[in-house]
């Protein structure tokens, strides 16, 4: 009797007495359970309400322990599930007197809700520590430096025809662009080069077919432009872009950059030339740079020169870049010959005009101070990245 007092289901004042012969008469009253003299196997009331007890008990320790959701809801299906060991218990249930059942029911259930509070309570607890540690471990410090993506730069010939083009802008002048693979017409022909002339020597080039080949200058987009243009004034562009001849070594590559410059328009004389070129040139290698012009040929120019500029690295005393003279070689220019105006369209005796040619790669090794024109084909980044 002190046992069963002591699991509380029962007040010792609603209990008239335990026969001898093992039946109980209950005075518990609810609306499921009689009153009266029932029939009970004392033992094995006691034994399941204990168990009942030690399972609740021990779920609620463990519940405690418990750190993940995941854990919390293996526990449930341990103890509340199909294969339970509460729901074990409730199938023990069976064997119980009529009488005996909804009692015990009673006290399974009262532990099943008592068990879904807690687990809730529980279940509540651990997101609030799941939140905390995810606060304090995923903490981001804005303030630490982000992982560098090492940036890239242009190939100093890039920056070379970049810098050629913004000096050229700035003196209003227009890009234009025409195709790599030329035809003989506007690469020589136009150019008042006719075939078996002598000057097509100069330019050993890869040809496609008779009539096609790799372009060896700049100088047809000088008639593409006057032909696009025509009858507008003036023609003031330049041509950057790639050229091809069959010549390989330390100063001669097959591909390489030219920058053409074409101006065409009433009254254009060869001091317009100088000024502009002066203007360059200083921009490009220094203020105090001079320029000079050396009569040369060119089959498209009339008359036609070498444009010179004073030494950049000694100033015109002569060292060993300037070979002692002083005066380094940029470009070739000249007066646009009546017959090229004429091919572009134009009427040589209304208009004049000039052009010019430099080589990109050349004035990237005079502004770099680069000595072999190898090195900036190799894609070395050792090299490269100096620039
Ligand atoms: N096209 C020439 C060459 O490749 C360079 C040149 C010279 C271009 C004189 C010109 C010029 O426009 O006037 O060697």
């Amino acid at each position: 009797m002190a046992e069963l007092a002591k699991l509380g289901w029962y007040r010792e004042s609603r209990l008239s007495s335990l026969s001898g012969d093992g039946r109980l008469f209950l005075w518990y009253q609810s609306a499921s359970i009689s009153f009266g003299w029932v029939p009970m196997d004392y033992e094995r009331v006691v034994y399941l309400k204990s168990e009942i007890q030690r399972i609740g008990e021990e779920t609620l320790r463990e519940l405690k322990e418990l750190d993940r959701q995941d854990a919390l809801q293996e526990l449930k299906v341990k103890v509340l599930g199909k294969k339970g060991s509460l729901t074990a218990l409730l199938r023990q249930m069976g064997g119980l007197s009529p009488e005996e059942r909804p009692m015990m029911g009673q006290v399974v259930n009262d532990m099943r809700s008592c068990l879904e509070k807690a687990w809730e309570e529980r279940g509540v607890e651990l997101d609030i520590l799941a939140l905390q540690k995810r606060l304090t471990t995923e903490r981001i410090d804005i303030t630490l430096p982000g992982t560098c993506v090492s940036r890239g730069h242009h190939h100093p010939l890039t920056q070379v025809i970049e810098e050629i083009e913004d000096i050229f802008l700035g003196m209003g002048f227009q890009i234009a662009e025409g195709p790599e693979i030329e035809t003989d017409y506007y690469n020589f022909e136009a150019l008042n080069l006719p075939k078996e002339h002598p000057a097509r020597e100069m330019q050993d080039s890869f040809y496609i077919t008779e009539e096609i080949l790799l372009r060896t200058q700049t100088s047809p987009v000088q008639i593409r432009t006057m032909e696009r243009l025509y009858p507008a004034l003036p023609v003031k562009i330049i041509a950057p872009g790639k050229v091809y001849r069959n010549d390989d070594d330390a100063t001669h590559s097959p591909m390489f950059h030219q920058v053409e410059g074409l101006v065409v328009d009433r009254g254009i004389r060869m001091s317009d030339l100088k000024g502009i070129l002066l203007n360059f040139s200083r921009q490009m290698f220094g203020e105090s740079r001079e320029i000079r012009l050396r009569p040369s040929f060119f089959p498209f120019t009339e008359p036609s020169a070498e444009v010179d500029v004073s030494c950049m690295l000694c100033g015109g005393a002569g060292c060993r870049l300037c070979k002692g003279s002083g005066w380094i070689e940029i470009l070739g220019s000249g007066m646009v010959h009546p017959r090229v105006l004429e091919m572009g369209g134009y009427n040589p005796q209304d208009v004049t005009g000039f052009a010019f040619g430099m080589g990109v790669e050349r004035i990237a090794m005079l502004k770099f101070g680069i000595e072999d024109m190898r090195l900036l084909f190799d894609n070395d980044l050792r090299f490269l990245q100096q620039f």
